[in-house]
């Protein structure tokens, strides 16, 4: 198994990764049509913003896990939001996101933006970096990439803050089970329209 930087070309099967991935989620905001495009851009500007944040696990050239991490994640946030808005939007008139709802998707961004302060607010004294995403295929679960994936994130992240946090759903056991066994705790939770996260931050030790 190779863990490098991810090359703009596989944004597309990470995005597919994602959406597979976080299907119920997807589903709960945006209902049976999947915005697997609207995840490929948003990976597309990620990769734009912060490259080196951005961590995959290849087997024989194929994507199979990846990670997504930031070291200023209110920086990272407006970042996206002011390149990505209006190509998005415009996008959505070319019909690049067909049979989704546009007013659905600018509800979810604003309804992110609300959980993303909440939760900032709560480990508002401490200056981290963040775990935004990260998904194993479901047959390669259980063999350590999710593992590996953390711990090269954590290695990048600790160049530049001493503690890093993510939010996760109170009801993702095995996610819980991997942050905690890599020394994260729970400071605080946040809900949403889809759920209850917990806020977990792992300090690094000098
Ligand atoms: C969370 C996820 C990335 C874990 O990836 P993985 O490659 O299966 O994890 P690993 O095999 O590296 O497991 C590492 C540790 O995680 C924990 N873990 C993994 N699967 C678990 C499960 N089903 N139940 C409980 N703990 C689990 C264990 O502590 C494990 O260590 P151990 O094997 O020594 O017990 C993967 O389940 C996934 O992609 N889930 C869907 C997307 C997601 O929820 N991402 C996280 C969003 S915050």
């Amino acid at each position: 198994m190779e863990y490098r930087n991810i090359f703009l070309e596989e944004a597309r099967p990470c995005g597919y990764l994602y959406v597979d991935g976080f299907l119920k989620q997807l589903c709960a905001i945006f209902g049976r049509k999947i915005p697997v495009n609207l995840v490929i851009d948003f990976l597309i500007l990620a990769h734009r913003i912060e490259k080196d944040g951005l961590i995959a696990a290849c087997e024989k050239n194929e994507v199979v896990g990846f990670a997504l991490m930031t070291r200023n994640p209110s920086r990272f946030f407006v970042r996206i939001v002011i390149s990505g808005f209006f190509p998005v939007i415009a996008k959505f008139f070319k019909g690049r996101y067909r049979g989704i709802s546009l007013s659905r998707s600018i509800q979810s961004i604003l309804e992110f933006i609300l959980f993303f302060r909440t939760s900032a607010g709560t480990a508002k004294n401490i200056k981290t970096g963040q775990v935004i995403t990260m998904v194993v295929a479901r047959n390669m679960r259980g063999k350590g990439i999710g593992a590996n994936l953390l711990v090269k994130g954590l290695e990048y992240l600790k160049k530049y803050v001493c503690a890093v946090k993510l939010e996760v759903k109170e009801e993702n056991l095995p996610a819980i089970g991997l942050y905690k066994k890599y020394g994260f705790v729970e400071i605080g939770r946040v809900r949403s329209r889809v759920g209850t996260s917990k806020i977990m931050v792992k300090y690094f030790k000098n």
